[in-house]
C-alpha cells in the first residue's frame, strides 16, 4: 500500500528500526523507551557483537533475539540507533548510511565533523536539516545534553558569555561493566576485602575521581573538552566554557554545579519563569532541606532535566549559579536519540 493510501486510511506509517549495542546500558534503555513511547516501528532489530548473538533482550513486553552486527544488512532499515562505542560507530555507521539508513549515533565519533548535525531535541532540532551529506546525526555527550536543555532558554533571553561547570557523573555513563565494578567494589569493601580496579583508574566505591576519558595536551580531560566543543557547536560558538568532570559512586544520574555569566542582566525570578516554561525542564527549587533535585530522588529513571538551587552569584554582578540533574542514560543518551528519531519520522522520512 502506498504512503498516500495509508494516509487516506488514517493509518500511521511504520519504520524499521535497528538498535546497535542492544545489550549495553544505553541499548537497553533505547529498547525500553521505544516501547514506552509507542514509537511507530514496523520492526525493531537488536544488534550487538558476535559475543552476544543469540541472547535475548527486552523490548517492552516482548523479547528480541540479538543478532551479530557484522552480519547485518542495513538495506531496508529506516533508522539505526548506535550506542556501541566509537570504534563500532566508525566502522558500521557509514555502512548503514550508505545502505540508505539514517544513523543516530551516540558515540563521539562524528560529533565534531563539519556537516554532521549535533542535536539536542529541545535546543536545535532544525540542525537536522543542515546535514550536508549522508544520513548520520550525532547525539551529544550526556553532560552537555542536560546542561544545554536548561541553559538554552537563558542564553536566548540574556546571552550567556561564560559557563563554569563542575560535573558529578554516575558510573552508568561508562557502561554496564562500570556499574558492575562499582557494585563489586562496594560489596568487597563492606566485607573488609580489597577492591579490584579494572574499568576505573582508581577505586570508585566511596570515592570521587577527577578524570573522565583521557587527558588532552592542555591539561583538561576529553570529557571536559566535549562540553566546550559541543556547547559551541550546538548553542553558540561565542560561549566560553570551563569544565571539571568528576566521576562519583552513583549508579544513574549526572549532577552539575553550573555557574554562568550573562551578557545582559537577568534576575533569578526571570530565570525561574523561563525554566518553568522550557520544554524538557522541571524546576525543583525550594530553599529548604530536600527542596532540590538529586540523581536518586528525581533523575534516575525519569525523562526531565531537573534544575534547582538557582541563585544570584555573590561574586559577579551578572553571574548565576544553579544545580542541574538528569538521568544520563535517558535524556543524556537514549531519550534524546529517540527524540531525534521522532523528528526524522515526522519531517524527513
Ligand atoms: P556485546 O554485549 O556483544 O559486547 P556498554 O556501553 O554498556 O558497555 O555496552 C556496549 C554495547 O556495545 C554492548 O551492547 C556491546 O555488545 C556492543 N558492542 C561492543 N563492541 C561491539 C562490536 N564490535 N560490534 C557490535 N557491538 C558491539
Amino acid at each position: 500500500m502506498s504512503q498516500e493510501e495509508q494516509d487516506n486510511r488514517g493509518e500511521q506509517r511504520r519504520f524499521k528500526i535497528a538498535v546497535v549495542g542492544a545489550t549495553g546500558a544505553v541499548g537497553t534503555a533505547l529498547l525500553e523507551i521505544l516501547a514506552e513511547r509507542s514509537f511507530p516501528a514496523s520492526s525493531v532489530v537488536a544488534l550487538a557483537s558476535e559475543r552476544s548473538a543469540g541472547s535475548e533482550v527486552d523490548y517492552g513486553r516482548r523479547k528480541l533475539k540479538v543478532q551479530d552486527l557484522d552480519q547485518y544488512d542495513f538495506r531496508g532499515t529506516d533508522i539505526a540507533l548506535f550506542s556501541a562505542g566509537g570504534s563500532t560507530s566508525a566502522k558500521y555507521a557509514p555502512i548503514a548510511a550508505a545502505a540508505g539508513c539514517y544513523v543516530v549515533d551516540n558515540s563521539s565519533e562524528f560529533r565534531y565533523v563539519d556537516g554532521i548535525p549535533l542535536v539536542v531535541a529541545e535546543v536545535n532540532p532544525e540542525a537536522i536539516a543542515q546535514a550536508r551529506d549522508g544520513k548520520i546525526i550525532a547525539n551529544p555527550n550526556c553532560s552537555t545534553m542536560q546542561m544545554l536543555v536548561a541553559l538554552a532558554p537563558i542564553h536566548r533571553q540574556a546571552g550567556i558569555a561564560r559557563i563554569n561547570v563542575a560535573t558529578y557523573q554516575s558510573v552508568s555513563g561508562a557502561g554496564r561493566s562500570a556499574m558492575e565494578e562499582l557494585g563489586r567494589q562496594t560489596a568487597a569493601l563492606l566485607n573488609f576485602q580489597s577492591p579490584q580496579c579494572e574499568r576505573f583508574p582508581v577505586q570508585i566505591a566511596f570515592n570521587v575521581i577527577p578524570q573522565i576519558d583521557r587527558f588532552e595536551d592542555n591539561g583538561y580531560t576529553r570529557e571536559e573538552m566535549k562540553m566546550v566543543w559541543e556547547t559551541q557547536k550546538i548553542l553558540d560558538p561565542n560561549i566560553k566554557v570551563n569544565a571539571t568532570a568528576v566521576r562519583v559512586p552513583v549508579f544513574y544520574g549526572h549532577a552539575e554545579a553550573v555557574h554562568l555569566e550573562t551578557v545582559a542582566p537577568i534576575s533569578v525570578d526571570q530565570v525561574r519563569a523561563l525554566l518553568v516554561a522550557a520544554p524538557g525542564v522541571e524546576l525543583v527549587d525550594q530553599r529548604e532541606p530536600g527542596g532540590y533535585p538529586t540523581p536518586v530522588t528525581h533523575a534516575a529513571g525519569a525523562d526531565p532535566v531537573y534544575v534547582g538551587r538557582i541563585r544570584a552569584d555573590l561574586s559577579h554582578s551578572q553571574g548565576l549559579s544553579m544545580w542541574i540533574v538528569a538521568d544520563n542514560i535517558r535524556k543524556g543518551a537514549a531519550l534524546n536519540a529517540i527524540q531525534i528519531a521522532e523528528l526524522l519520522v515526522e519531517h524527513y522520512l
